[in-house]
């Protein structure tokens, strides 16, 4: 319900904006920061400023609704403010109104014009109504303004939550609906490729990689629904969370190989695989929390093994001093079941090594990939991450344009699919996928995607283990 009204609020401002600039483009300043004055201000300006700056409404008076001339021409054209209600109705912060509409207007009582001696700061900059000194730094989203002779000098980074781009997706007809994450607010697009995804593009041998051999079913042979959480509920393994760590590389294969040994040992095996057992001990061409390939995972897992998550945790090596971050705290022998030592966590008794058989590929033929979820469990997909996947909140997942052409290389773990209708009536299908950036994210960790339309690339390279 909470969301449901959130998305309808994010609508309302969103057609409010557009009526705005439709009727008017008064509001088009940039938002967000203005100065109180600017390079070129002429003598009068300052003449002008000195008299009435950041009294504005107290001079102007307040007015109720919207009422464009109930304006303020503070100095230069970045900065004419307002003392009109409408004013406070923008999002995400209430930008546009006079540096002092809260203290004068921002009352149920009738503000009165204040004849009260008032001194103004020689220099310093507004945001959001509120007044910064000469010299402060503060940090909007991923970037940091300092206040610098009465204006905003901000770094120019793109931010990986953008109001404009969750407002663009879910006012538009994209089949799913973006939100903020508080984990990702302050990040740059560039901190969320780097520490979020983590999955080297493919090698060239694994793209000329041949498909395993599979006698294809025609689609009216498959359920209309699979989800292997269903067929399998004792086995499947939750999403995981890398956090600000980019091995993506690492989780996918160990929740892929968790899952496909709990089906094929049919359910004596079931334990969680420790993906920081790769992250720490697959260093082989490998770099940990800087990204890796899963080739390289799955080589690990058939020759070394992994122990179980409760045995090496993830991000157990982050209470370590520095120089242990990186450092492999279980050793294992090829051939050996069990590691040379105790468990990194000492709670946990058992150091027995998992191993799974060769990767293979899958044929990228949807019906196949069906064929091969249904038959033996998850399989790992590699995928492009565009920076609008970051606010995915539910529904049916597609690239909207919007979000620009950089992407960077994913992997996540396919376990079902399906189809629904959408607004129109036309019959849209996906695949359920989970992603390793915690539960808080998308439909509880998992998010659903276009199917059949290598959407992505989320079909274009499938790998899996007999178990
Ligand atoms: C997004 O979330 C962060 C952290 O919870 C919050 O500070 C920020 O104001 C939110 N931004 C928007 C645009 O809603
Ligand atoms: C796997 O680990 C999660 C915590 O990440 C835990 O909730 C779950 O019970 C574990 N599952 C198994 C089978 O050990
Ligand atoms: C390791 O485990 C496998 C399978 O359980 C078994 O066949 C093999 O003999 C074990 N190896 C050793 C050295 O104990």
């Amino acid at each position: 319900m909470w969301l449901k009204s959130q998305i309808l609020l994010l609508y309302c401002i969103a057609s409010e904006v557009w009526t705005a600039k439709q009727l008017d483009s008064r509001r088009n300043f940039p938002r967000g920061f203005y100065s109180v004055e600017d390079g070129n201000s002429a003598k009068w300006n300052r003449l002008k400023r000195s008299l009435y700056q950041g009294r504005s409404c107290r001079v102007r008076g307040c007015c109720t609704g919207r009422d464009d001339d109930c304006s303020f021409n503070i100095v230069s054209k970045a900065a004419v403010c307002y003392c009109d209600q409408f004013c406070t109705s923008g999002s995400p912060g209430p930008v546009d109104c006079c540096a002092d509409y809260w203290d004068v207007c921002d009352h149920p009582v009738e503000p009165t014009r204040s004849d009260e001696p008032w001194l103004p700061p020689a220099s310093g900059c507004y945001k959001d109504g509120r007044f910064y000194g000469e010299g402060t730094i503060i940090k909007d989203n991923c970037n940091s303004c300092k206040c610098f002779q009465s204006l905003w000098k901000c770094s120019k980074e793109v931010c990986l939550v953008r109001q404009d781009l969750i407002q663009h997706i879910n006012s538009g007809d994209y089949g799913w609906k973006a939100d903020n994450y508080s984990q990702f607010w302050g990040m740059t697009v560039e901190e969320g490729f780097k520490k979020r995804l983590g999955t080297f593009p493919p090698s060239h041998s694994l793209l000329n990689m041949r498909e395993a051999p599979v006698n294809s079913l025609p689609e009216e042979k498959f359920p209309a629904f699979f989800a292997a959480t269903y067929a399998w509920p004792e086995w499947i393994h939750d999403p995981l969370d890398q956090r600000n760590c980019g091995a993506s590389w690492a989780f996918s294969t160990a929740s892929v190989a968790a899952d496909r040994i709990a089906i094929h040992s049919e359910g004596e095996i079931t334990d969680n695989l420790s993906a920081q057992n790769l992250i720490s001990c697959d260093t082989r061409n490998q770099h940990g929390c800087n990204g890796g390939s899963i080739e390289g995972a799955w080589r690990y897992l058939k020759t070394h093994g992994v122990v179980s998550y409760a045995c090496y945790p993830s991000f157990w090596n982050d209470h370590l001093e520095p120089s242990g971050e990186n450092h492999c705290y279980v050793s294992s022998e090829i051939g050996k079941n069990y590691t040379n030592g105790p468990c990194p966590n000492a709670l946990e008794e058992s150091n027995r090594l998992y191993r799974c058989a060769s990767h293979y590929r899958v044929s990228s033929k949807e019906t196949d990939i069906m064929k091969e979820i249904m038959e033996k469990g998850p399989v790992q997909a590699i995928m492009k991450v565009y920076e609008d996947f970051f606010l995915y909140k539910e529904g049916i997942y597609r690239h909207s344009q919007k979000a620009g052409s950089k992407w960077k290389t994913h992997s996540v773990k396919l376990l079902g699919w399906g189809a629904l209708a959408d607004k129109n009536g036309q019959k849209q299908k996906f695949w359920i996928a989970a992603n390793s950036w915690g539960k808080s994210w998308g439909e509880n960790g998992y998010f659903r995607i276009l199917r059949g339309q290598n959407e992505c690339d989320i079909e274009k390279l499938i790998l899996a283990t007999s178990g």
